[in-house]
Order: structure tokens, then sequence, then C-alpha cells
């Protein structure tokens, strides 16, 4: 099998590349740089091809797939910053929505399965139940938009579509919360955090598995996909991650999202339904504070070896 994933300079496409790598499956990797010689685990991703690609170019993804001759795409490419979106509606829509469907329809072309990550951010956040894969699309901003539209892309071109709605993402490979909180525990003794959001983590390392898992099925459709383990809000989260890292002279304000004041709405509600994933026979991811132990331990470990 050999199957051509998008993204992998961010945090979950390197580790896909890492997962496949691992199982001996073939990888192709994609991104915007001509060249990318990012390291997994110690492994360059050259060991794997490699081709530069935008997906917003209609006629490269649709030559760029063809010629990799893969079993399956695995799109992890996306505009992922939710408040800058707010500033760049069209480019953002350009990238999450016209990107995700030129590649739905070469994989249709193609007759492959398409896998694409969306987000709890397609829903309004409203209420205290858990969010379930059908429930209707009413996203607050830019971003949760834009991820529906591709959403919608997926689903009308492609018959063989795996929807994962993913949320509060981290990897080693990128920006995220817990690299946010740790680099400002260098500089602040005090931080306000919002504790009106509540949701859960998603491990891009604990998610590749299931991704590489899933994608060689014919169990297509919309899953719910984060960490197990409780609800929690971004305070909690907070509270977590300097606990696990040892960082004791750090004091965690809550505040209320409004206080706050970020430039993107966020939903309120993020607590999803994942039970899918066992209904349909795949082992869900580990608790999130076992996925957070193991990613501040690595990080660590990466930051003495630096
Ligand atoms: N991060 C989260 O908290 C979160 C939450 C829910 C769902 N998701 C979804 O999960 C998926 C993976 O997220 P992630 O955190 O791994 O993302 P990420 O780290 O931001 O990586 C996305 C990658 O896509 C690349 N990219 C952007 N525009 C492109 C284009 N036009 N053509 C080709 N590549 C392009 C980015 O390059 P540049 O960096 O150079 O722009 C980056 O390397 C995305 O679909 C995202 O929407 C993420």
């Amino acid at each position: 099998m050999r199957y051509f994933v998008t993204g992998v300079a961010g945090q979950l496409g390197h580790d896909v590349m890492n997962e496949l790598a691992k199982r001996g499956i073939e990888g192709v990797g994609t991104d915007l740089k001509d060249v990318y010689s990012g390291v997994m685990d110690g492994t360059p991703v050259t060991t794997m091809p490699y081709v530069g690609m935008d997906i917003t170019d209609a006629e490269a993804v649709e030559r760029t797939i063809r010629a990799a001759n893969v079993d399956g795409v695995i799109h992890c490419a996306a505009w992922t910053a939710v408040d800058k979106a707010e500033e760049l509606p069209e480019l953002v829509h350009k990238i999450n929505a016209v990107g995700t469907e030129n590649i739905a329809k070469v994989c249709e072309e193609l007759d492959i399965p398409m896998m694409y990550f969306s987000t709890d951010y397609v829903f309004n956040g409203n209420g205290t139940r858990p969010w379930e894969p059908d429930d209707a699309y009413e996203p607050l901003g830019v971003y949760g938009k834009t991820k529906a539209e591709g959403e919608v892309a997926v689903k009308e071109h492609v018959k063989k579509f795996f929807i994962l709605r993913i949320a509060w993402v981290f990897g080693v490979n990128g920006k995220n919360f817990i690299k946010t909180m740790l680099n400002l525990a260098k500089t602040h003794d005090h931080l306000r955090v919002v504790n009106d959001q509540i949701g859960t983590p998603t491990y891009t390392y604990d998610l590749a598995r299931l991704v590489v898992d899933m994608i060689g099925t014919d169990k297509y459709g919309i899953y719910h996909v984060t960490n197990e383990g409780d609800y929690i809000s971004w305070y909690d989260f907070a509270k977590a991650i300097f606990e696990t890292a040892g960082v004791t002279n750090m004091t965690v304000d809550p505040v209320s999202s409004e206080e706050y004041g970020a430039a993107a709405k966020r939903p309120y509600n993020s607590r999803m339904n994942r039970s899918k994933i066992v209904e349909n026979g795949f082992t869900p991811l580990p608790d999130w504070r076992d996925a957070l132990a193991r990613y501040v331990a690595i990080l660590k470990e990466n930051e003495e070896n630096a």
C-alpha cells in the first residue's frame, strides 16, 4: 500500500508519515515547500518520497496525485491559525475549502479513498451535550466555516471518504497550546486561561495510529476523534500541563472567553461523542493525561538533545 499525505511539515502530517514508515507502508509526502528536510523522530522525511505542492493549484494537485500512483490520500494540510483567519477569509477559504475540493475531485476520478480532518469548530458550541457526527453545521468564525465547506466538498465528490473531526491538537512538529504554555512559563509566573470552553485534546502521535488503522478499511464516514478521558477546560488543561512538566512557580487564573477577548469566536461546548470509533471496531486513543505525559517527556528529551 502507498498513501499520499498532505501537510507533512505540520503536526499531524509529520506523525502520519512517521506511523506509515514504522509499519513499512510507503508514504508520499507533500507540503508547500519545494524541498522538505524535516526529521521524524530522528529519521529524515526524505527517506520517503516528497514533492512540493500547493493544494490551491488544481492543475498541480491533479498532476501530482496521479503521478504519485497511490492507494489513498490522507489530507492533513490546512490553514489552522484561527484568529488570523478572521482577517484573511478569502485566502483561508481557498486553502481549506477549494484546496480540499481539488483533492476530492482527483480522489474520485481515481476511485481511491480520501481522509479529511475537520474540527469541533464546525459547530456552534451551544449546550453541554457531546456533538454527534451527524449534527448540523453552524460555525462561529472563518476557520470553522471554511473547514465545514471542506467537509461538504469531500462528501459531495468522494464516495470513499473519511472525515475525522478532531480538536485541541498537539504534536511534536508544530505550534500548539502546550508549547505556548511551557514557553510562557519561562518568562511568566502568572497566566490567565479561559475556563468556559470545554473539550478534550488530541495528540497527533496517537491519532496517526488510528488514521493508518482506518485508511485501509472500508468503514467510511464521519468520526469524532480525540484522546479519551474527561472533558476539561483550557484552564484545566493548562494546570495539568504545568503539573506534568513540574512547573511549580506558576499561578493560573480562570477567565471567561469574553474577558480573554480572542479575535475569533470559539465554541464553548467542544465535547464530542467518540463512540463510533469503538462501534466500528477501532481502538480508541489513550487517555489525554497519558498522552500529555508522553508528550511532555518527548519535549524535554528534544530540548536536552538540542
Ligand atoms: N491544530 C488544531 O488544533 C486543529 C484542531 C482541529 C482540527 N485540525 C485539523 O487537523 C489537520 C491537521 O492540523 P495540524 O495542526 O497538523 O496543521 P498544521 O500543523 O498547521 O499543518 C498544516 C500544514 O499545511 C500546510 N499548508 C497550508 N497551506 C497549504 C497549501 N496551500 N498547500 C499545501 N500545504 C499547505 C502548512 O504550511 P504552512 O505552515 O507553511 O502554512 C502546514 O505545514 C488540519 O486539517 C486542521 O484543520 C487542527
